[in-house]
């Protein structure tokens, strides 16, 4: 087995800087926000994989049937000689899709990229352990900075799996569908996993768990706050909100404080008030129709050629390519 590259882009220096600059502007608007990137730290990213074993948090199974489903389809499509994974966190259900490249013959190279260098660290030593003949390649980057994915001319195919691009802002999904299509060449291909809209009861019942996994993922990034900047937040004063926007179609996570607060943020020399009820917005998780998929690839220069979904229509997956 050859052991695997970790090639850090995003320091823990770039990090800092880049969180400073999201708390300030985050917090300081009205409504109050901040970025999802920021929740998975090591204990953020062992949260998620215990939500994605949560009865209640479907998509994680449903895109895994798809892809049993359609793997070999997507390595006969693509044949494929590098797989990028973009938010790659685990990499567990990849290894659907590593199975059925290696079984093409195609795959050389696996690239995971991901912000959070724990979870890259330890996916990517558990798939080259399990995957000898593969090179295995991690990036630590922000895939909403410029994307500079590995090219030396072997024929790619990017996954973006779990439904992660739903949180992405509209303008910042458009922005990266773009950047991606940008540094792809012509005929290379995107896998793309999304959550469909679907009974907004069920969709909430996702996001606010009968064992309250989700709300401590929610309640970590405070933790993240109090660690990196010296942030005195009483996290118990924040109560987990999931709610269905149905005008907009996405799950919106929020933390609600039960009562008036100062927040000290020692880092950015700076004090935050909460009145009781305020929300605090931590996340967007955007449920797609087909047609909305198919639209917004095509205005990035993207051609839809499959989209696959789980029996219960719960998840699409999409192979589009770059035309
Ligand atoms: N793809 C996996 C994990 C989804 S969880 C799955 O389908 O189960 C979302 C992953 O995206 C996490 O591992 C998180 O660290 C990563 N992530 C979130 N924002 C990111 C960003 N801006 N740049 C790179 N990775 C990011
Ligand atoms: C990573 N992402 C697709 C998850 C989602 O469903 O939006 C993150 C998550 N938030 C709460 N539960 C899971």
């Amino acid at each position: 087995m050859s052991e695997p590259v970790l090639e850090v882009r995003f320091t823990e220096r770039d990090a800092a800087t880049a969180l400073r600059s999201d708390v300030r502007a985050g917090l300081t608007d009205a409504p109050k926000w901040l970025s999802p990137k920021w929740f998975y730290d090591a204990r953020g990213s062992a949260l998620f994989d215990r939500i994605t074993a949560l009865p209640e948090y479907y998509p994680t199974r449903a895109e895994r049937a798809v892809l049993a489903a359609r793997a070999g389809d997507i390595a006969a499509l693509t044949a494929a000689q590098e797989l990028v994974e973009l938010g790659s966190g685990s990499s567990e259900k990849t290894r659907l899709l590593l199975d059925a490249l290696v079984g093409h013959g195609s795959l050389r190279r696996f690239v995971p990229l991901d912000v959070s260098e724990p979870a890259l660290r330890a996916a990517t030593a558990a798939v080259a352990a399990d995957y000898p003949g593969l090179v295995v390649h991690g990036i630590v980057a922000d895939f909403t900075e410029r994307l500079a994915i590995p090219s030396d001319g072997a024929r790619r195919l990017v996954a973006f799996l779990g439904g992660t691009i739903g949180n992405l802002l509209p303008e910042e999904r458009a922005w990266f569908l773009k950047e991606l299509r940008h540094v792809l060449r012509h005929g290379e291909f995107l896998l793309l996993g999304t959550d469909l809209v679907k009974d907004p009861a069920a969709l909430v019942r996702a996001y606010d768990d009968a064992e309250g996994v989700t709300a401590e993922f929610n309640r970590n990034v405070l933790l993240v706050l109090n660690r990196e900047l010296g942030a005195t937040f009483d996290v118990t004063g924040f109560d987990h909100v999931a709610l269905w926007n149905a005008e907009q179609e996405w799950i919106e996570m929020r933390l609600r404080a039960l009562r008036d607060m100062r927040v000290h943020v020692a880092a950015l020399d700076m004090v935050v008030s909460f009145g009781a009820g305020e929300d605090l917005r931590t996340e967007v998780s955007a449920k797609f129709r087909p047609e909305r998929v198919a639209d917004e690839l095509a205005a990035a220069g993207f051609a839809l050629r499959r989209l696959w979904t789980d029996d219960h229509v719960r998840f699409g997956l999409s192979l589009a390519e770059a035309v």
